[in-house]
């Protein structure tokens, strides 16, 4: 059997003690919102370039002044490039793999992490150490004890009253949450099953320089290697997983999936995942993704209820009449409303606290992506509390620490092989 990631000792900094002791909660009281609400960003490509942009837009929905005062990447030339729109002093930008730490202390009340996910479990430590709110990008890990850490420090964010938002945005969408109320009130009957897909093409290759370090070639295509995205399944597929479990209200039991690759040209993922997860009760959901460039596209979510089905965002197929709720939120764009939703909570007294949540659709795409490595059947709970689990401390060979420390070794460019020989 080969393994889904190599294994290595296990990481005590990453591993906040596994499952966190339950943490009393803050007293909170509720005080308005500053005039001014300072913010940072640790990661400034794509996505945190997009993060920064809509948190501000936030600030201006809920009627106060946002204002960036720190950026921070691995890279100088992609920290420049973001601050060509900010224009800090120089010393308001970090650079390197220890940026992150710098960040954490500035006077910056939210951070927001967008970095490759791996990095997340460490860069979240930090930010809740320092008493940071977050935002945190989806996924937050690409293995078991990655995730089992987001969950301690989630605890240990709820201790000090510190907002956690995740980049799930799809439960800060008005149509998403309609058809999730719809479902509540019992409109399509008990969920039965469905099917949760990510369909579509490569979004980026990055191929290796010449003379550049393993460390830099790896992180620049981070997106094609498992060590740093978590595969795409884990990267991207998540968003479709998680309103699975969001609309049923739980984590899947286990996970029966297999894969391949055949067309990817970098890197050591897969192709495509097909998984059978079983959320227990007669309930099984089909997750299906594809990374293949030049075939069919579909995204999206339809489960099927005793009494009728639907879409994740869509169509309404039921026996029954009903109202269609209105919901009313501040913004249509959902990835201005999760910042909306941050700052409030920050300061209203009921800070929202996503990180138990994220990090189990993170384990359950983890779960997904396992069974498809190894060709076994895995339990969630081999991940979350099979302490004796092959898969309980599965961490990647190469990990957030190595580029901190300079140890990176690139991975073979092969990807796994399912089942025993
Ligand atoms: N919610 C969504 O719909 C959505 C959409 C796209 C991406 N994402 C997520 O956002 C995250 C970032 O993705 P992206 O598309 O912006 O990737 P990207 O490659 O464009 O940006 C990542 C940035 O992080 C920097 N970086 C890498 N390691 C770092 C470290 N240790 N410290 C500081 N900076 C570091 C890189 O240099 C790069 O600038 C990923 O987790 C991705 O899955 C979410």
């Amino acid at each position: 059997m080969s393994t889904p990631l190599p294994r290595r000792q296990f990481v005590s900094t990453l591993a906040v003690g596994g499952l966190a002791l339950a943490a009393a909660p803050a007293l909170l009281r509720a005080d308005p919102i500053p005039a001014k609400v300072k913010v940072a960003l640790i990661g400034c490509g794509g996505r945190g370039t997009g993060a920064i942009a809509q948190f501000l837009a936030a600030c201006k929905v809920l009627g106060v002044e946002g204002e960036v005062v720190a950026l921070a990447d691995a890279f100088e030339d992609r920290a420049k490039r973001l601050n060509e729109t900010y224009k800090l002093p120089a010393n308001r930008v970090f650079v390197g793999y220890d940026a992150y730490q710098k960040v954490m202390a500035t006077d910056c009340a939210f951070v927001l992490l967008a970095t490759p996910p791996a990095f997340r479990p460490v860069h979240f430590a930090a930010a809740v150490a320092a008493g940071k709110h977050c935002f945190v990008e989806k996924p937050v890990a690409v293995d078991p004890v990655g995730a089992r850490a987001i969950i301690a420090s989630g605890e240990v964010a709820r201790s000090k009253g510190l907002a956690v938002v995740a980049g799930t945005q799809r439960r800060h969408d008005a149509s998403y949450l309609r058809n999730k109320a719809l479902i509540d009130a019992g409109v399509i009957g008990a969920l039965r099953g469905g099917v949760v897909q990510w369909n579509g093409t490569v979004p980026w290759v990055r191929r290796r320089a010449k003379g550049e370090s393993d460390a830099d070639y790896m992180n620049r295509n981070w997106l094609n290697f498992t060590e740093l995205s978590g595969d795409h399944i884990v990267e991207q597929h998540i968003h479709n997983v998680d309103v699975a479990i969001w609309f049923l209200g739980r984590p899947p039991v286990s996970a029966l999936g297999f894969g391949g690759r055949a067309r990817r040209e970098t890197g050591n993922m897969f192709d495509f995942f097909s998984v059978d997860y079983d959320f227990g009760d007669g309930v099984r959901i089909h997750s299906q993704c594809r990374q293949i460039t030049g075939t069919a596209g579909r995204v999206g979510e339809f489960f099927t209820g005793a009494e009728g089905s639907c879409y994740g965002a869509g169509k309404v197929f039921a026996k029954q009449k009903y109202e269609t709720p209105v919901i009313k939120l501040d913004t249509d764009d959902s990835m201005v409303q999760e910042h909306v939703d941050l700052i409030r909570g920050a300061y209203n007294g009921k800070p929202l606290n996503d990180a138990r949540q994220i990090a189990e659709t993170n384990l359950a795409v983890i779960l997904g992506r396992i069974s498809a490595y190894t060709g076994d059947l895995v339990k969630f709970d081999d991940l979350l509390k099979h302490e004796k689990s092959p898969y309980y401390n599965l961490t990647a060979a190469v990990g957030p620490l190595d580029f901190e420390k300079g140890t990176v070794k690139l991975p073979a460019e092969v990807p796994s092989i399912p089942g025993k020989a």
